[in-house]
């Protein structure tokens, strides 16, 4: 292998990302007066939460009544009862504070007639545990929620003296020979070094997955690096399984078309002209949970009502909102339907279709964002050094299905709860552990073996070939047929990672290389999804398989565990967590009230 210098940094913190969990986790720790460095592959506030529309959910109670406990009722019933109990718990609880700090931090919010952060209904948030109307609980700052959030973040982080090394690419994390993360090894894009970061605690705040799909709304940097490297470091992915369709992307682009459109009054029509969700969810109808709307669009589709000369999509429509109300709350995407679909939203439909948006599955940990290394014993057993968060992460509050707008407050919850425990569980006092040269070595062997790659296979006909597959075969709905053929199609696209061909050997802005680096990231993504969801026989949440077609709690409801080493999936599992935090009598929720029943909108 070519030799490689590196330069050394040590801090008590590294965060990897800086989107809004990796920046809320990068400066919670910064203002507890730990030595805290985020590096990050793209310049901060061109991280994917930028692209957040719609808003951050928390019961302000701005516009009506609402309450922590019925937010906490929609997530675990959004989550299909597969959430964590606790974390579900925390998320909902933790969730006004954590918008209020972000007012206090300078999140220029849109307001209402009174001064307050205005909120915005969204699908499957309701009110009186699920028996009252719908609530407007999604705060927001327009349709540019992510935007304004993600500038605001980097401004207080860079105040309080946190570190930012960018467009630096994380190559693996250094993992010490009893289970500990060291930190993490890292290229920089630019000039072409590398940068060993020894660390107490390493952050993984990488995002999602979702260019491991074909169309996405997803920014293509999403390439999954967390699990990544998680996966090389032998520990588990989790519930990879539940991907989620966002209904409104659109048709074409796949570019998002916020659910807040229909929070502010829109709604789908088929090629009847019809208002079909009135039909499957008579009591929220479009304002359904995203998993629902997605499928009934998709049945629409396949029975014939599907619009335009293939009948292969959908129309939502706003042109019946006054102009006035689209320029105030939805600026952003009466641009996006212009450029991307050609529409003029205040005159005519925008031509939408589901398309993969996030991902629920992730790294597991506990509510404090710390990574579990589960045993069969002990399943909660945390690997030390490392968290993860945002989307990278599973806590478990999404379960099976996301709620929209629990996204943007998943992100500032559990970075600011990662913060927290760190203050608790990093002493600053102490010098930073040295990484092994045998370690970081074999980190570069890879990277080198890389870089030289001398295969067949362009990287970008792989990742097509993969994209295609998962687009195919672990779609909206799911049989054992196509997951099956999906398995083992995707079990051969990822041997074909052998014989990858990468032409540029530089070190500097060698794009060829870093897409190969994040193929060999969105892989072991990606088979983790397919093989949990060929294994999962029932349906929950996103994953609608049709053999399966009823939720089984008796031998389902748990946690996929997905351990992928090269092509090969070992599946393991880990119960729900169903304890509260709060027993009821010191004013937790009522477990009867979130005991698992048929969801319906
Ligand atoms: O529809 C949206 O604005 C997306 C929000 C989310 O995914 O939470």
């Amino acid at each position: 292998m070519a030799a490689y210098e590196f330069e050394t940094h040590d801090y008590d913190v590294v965060v990897v990302g800086a989107g809004g969990a990796g920046l809320r986790a990068t400066l919670g720790m910064a203002e507890q007066g730990l030595r805290t460095a985020c590096v990050t592959k793209v310049f901060p506030t061109r991280s994917h939460t930028v692209a957040a529309q719609g808003g951050i959910a928390a019961s302000l109670e701005n516009m009506g009544p609402d309450h922590w406990q019925w937010h906490m009722y929609d997530t675990v019933k959004g989550s299909d009862w597969l959430g964590d109990t606790d974390a579900m718990e925390y998320l909902a609880r933790e969730a006004p504070k954590a918008v209020y700090e972000l007012e206090h931090y300078g999140v220029p919010f849109s307001r209402t007639e009174e001064g307050k952060i205005y909120q915005r209904p969204f699908g499957g948030h309701t009110t009186e545990f699920g028996e009252g109307p719908p609530v407007q609980r999604t705060c927001a700052a327009a349709d540019r929620t992510g935007h304004a959030i993600l500038h605001t973040l980097y401004g207080q982080s860079l105040k309080n003296n946190a570190e930012f090394y960018i467009e630096y690419f994380a190559i693996d994390l250094v993992m010490a020979d009893d289970g500990t993360c060291q930190g993490v090894v890292c290229w920089k894009l630019d000039d072409g070094t590398i940068h060993v970061f020894n660390a107490k605690m390493t952050v993984l705040a990488t995002g999602g997955y979702g260019r491991a799909y074909f169309s996405a709304t997803s920014a293509h940097t999403c390439t999954g690096d967390g699990g990544g490297m998680i996966a090389r470091a032998g520990l588990p992915l989790q519930d990879m399984e539940f991907v989620q369709f966002h209904p409104t992307g659109i048709y074409g682009a796949g570019v998002l078309i916020t659910e807040g459109a229909r929070g502010e009054g829109g709604y789908l029509t088929n090629s009847e002209g019809e208002r079909f969700m009135e039909r499957y969810a008579p009591t929220y109808k479009d304002l359904a949970s995203r998993d629902v709307v997605s499928r009934c669009m998709t049945l629409e589709i396949r029975e014939g009502r599907g619009i335009g000369k293939n009948g292969d999509h959908i129309h939502l429509h706003l042109n019946h909102l006054p102009p006035e109300t689209l320029a105030e709350r939805l600026p952003g995407i009466s641009e996006s339907a212009r450029i991307f679909a050609g529409v003029d939203l205040t005159k005519e439909p925008i031509p939408v279709l589901p398309t993969v948006h996030y991902n629920m599955g992730g790294i597991p940990t506990n509510y404090w964002g710390e990574v579990l290394n589960p045993t069969a014993k002990n399943p909660d057993r945390v690997a030390p050094g490392l968290m993860a968060v945002g989307e990278a992460g599973c806590a478990s509050v999404h379960g099976a299905n996301r709620l929209g707008s629990n996204s943007l407050i998943d992100l500032v919850v559990f970075g600011r709860a990662a913060a927290i425990r760190a203050a608790e569980v990093v002493d600053p006092s102490t010098s930073v552990p040295q990484a092994g040269k045998d370690k970081i070595d074999a980190v570069l062997a890879r990277f080198d073996g890389i870089r030289h790659a001398d295969g067949a296979v362009p990287t970008a006909d792989l990742r097509m070939e993969m994209q295609q597959t998962m687009q195919a075969d672990a779609a909206v709905f799911r049989t054992d047929k196509t997951l099956a053929d999906g398995v083992g199609k995707m079990e051969s696209v990822a041997a074909k990672l052998d014989d990858i061909s990468v032409t540029d050997r530089s070190l500097v802005w060698n794009s060829d290389l870093m897409e190969t680096l994040e193929l060999t990231n969105l892989m072991p993504n990606a088979l983790a999804t397919i093989v949990g969801a060929e294994a999962r026989k029932e349906s929950r949440g996103a994953h609608a398989h049709e053999d399966y077609p009823d939720r089984d709690d008796e031998n389902w409801r748990k946690h996929t565990l997905a351990y992928v080493n090269g092509n090969k999936t070992k599946l393991k599992y880990r119960p729900v967590h169903l304890e509260p935090l709060t027993k009821e009598a010191d004013g937790g929720i009522d477990l009867n009230k979130i005991a698992p029943k048929a969801r319906v909108y």
